[in-house]
């Protein structure tokens, strides 16, 4: 069968993304307590370094989910009878070869919708799905889904998919926000499967972001590498230090970098200098953890209805599927 090689459609252009990181920034480093958006993580080193936190002993997210979904993704297939696979947050796709393989089992395959800022990531992953699926149609997006939502493609009988645990980078208004805006742009037959970890023993989710080889200190401490070349900063990495603890109160991971010394950073592109006291964290990505009721209850909140509930044989993560309520 013919290989059709795939569209990528660019809604973040470099300009876009220099405007918004330039944004972000200048908001983020004058604000009390200072902070950075997770999606600036995702330069190329970033994403190779998130690939190499998968593979982490300490890291258990993504073999859980891969777990969930190598035994639950016939029944994904049949439950919903898609053609269309639509995932946000993609990175390298590699989990999804399984929902994929499910689909075209079943004999419905006929399009995979990868979306992701990464585009560089985002076009490799594309170009493998194309070779490995002949005569699928696989239409990349680039784009930020807190702001291009509505550009997805909305042919087929889709499951829109944002596995990984991503949705626990945003906060609890964002949440709602986002799956509201997604909920909007979904039709009665389309599904949504989401992947959610789960609220566990602290020491455990603590390790899984203060690995022993360093990953994720490499992984926090590389969005100041992204500012040095995007904005001209003279961050000095080896000045700052990986925080990574469980907030109790709001079950989340909260990550930060800490300021080892008092410093004057400049960021030249921005004409500004920050001042860090010794000691003061520039928060960078909180990591939300779940139960089952509070799942359900910003799913309700946003419009989804939550059909079908499958957690790991540890009960360490798990894997929704949900339906747009009618009524909303
Ligand atoms: N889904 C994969 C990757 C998770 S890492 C997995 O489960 O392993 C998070 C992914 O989301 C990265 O590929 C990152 O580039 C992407 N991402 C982060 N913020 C984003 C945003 N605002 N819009 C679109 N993609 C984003
Ligand atoms: C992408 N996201 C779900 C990861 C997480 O676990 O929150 C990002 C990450 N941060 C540190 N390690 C992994």
């Amino acid at each position: 069968m013919a290989l059709i090689t795939p569209q990528i459609d660019v809604h973040l252009g470099q300009q876009d993304v220099e405007r918004a990181l330039r944004a972000d920034v200048t908001s983020g480093l004058q604000s009390t307590p200072k902070r950075l958006a997770p999606k600036w993580f995702y330069d190329d080193r970033g994403s190779e370094l998130f690939d190499e936190i998968t593979r982490l002993p300490e890291y258990y997210l993504t073999r859980r989910e891969r777990e969930i979904l190598y035994s639950e993704a016939a029944t994904l297939a049949r439950l919903t009878e898609a053609d269309t696979l639509v995932e946000l947050g993609s990175g390298t796709s590699e989990k999804t070869l399984l929902i994929l393989d499910a689909l075209h089992h079943r004999g419905n395959l006929e399009r995979y919708v990868p979306f992701d800022v990464s585009e560089a990531t985002l076009r490799a992953a594309a170009q493998g799905i194309a070779e490995r699926y002949p005569g699928v149609i696989v239409h990349a997006v680039v784009g930020d889904f807190g702001r291009h939502l509505d550009r997805l493609p909305t042919e087929g009988r889709r499951i829109v998919a944002f596995l990984g645990s991503t949705i626990g980078n945003l906060f609890p208004e964002e949440r709602i926000a986002f799956l509201a805006t997604l909920r909007a742009t979904m039709s009665e037959d389309d599904r949504l499967l989401l992947g959610t970890d789960l609220v566990k023993e602290p020491a455990r989710l603590e390790a899984a972001y203060n690995d022993s080889a360093g990953v994720t200190a490499a992984f926090n401490l590389n969005i100041l590498s992204v500012l040095n070349s995007a904005l001209e900063a003279n961050f000095n990495t080896a000045e700052f230090e990986h925080i990574a603890r469980f907030n109790a109160e709001h079950e989340w991971i909260e990550m930060a970098l800490r300021s080892r010394i008092a410093q004057s950073v400049r960021l030249e592109a921005l004409d500004l200098t920050v001042d860090f006291a010794a000691g003061e964290e520039l928060r960078t990505e909180i990591s939300a953890k779940f139960r089952r009721e509070r799942a359900e209850s910003e799913l309700e909140i946003a419009g989804f209805e939550m059909e079908r509930w499958w957690t790991d044989s540890n009960n360490d993560f798990a894997l929704s599927v949900s339906r747009p309520d009618s009524m909303s």
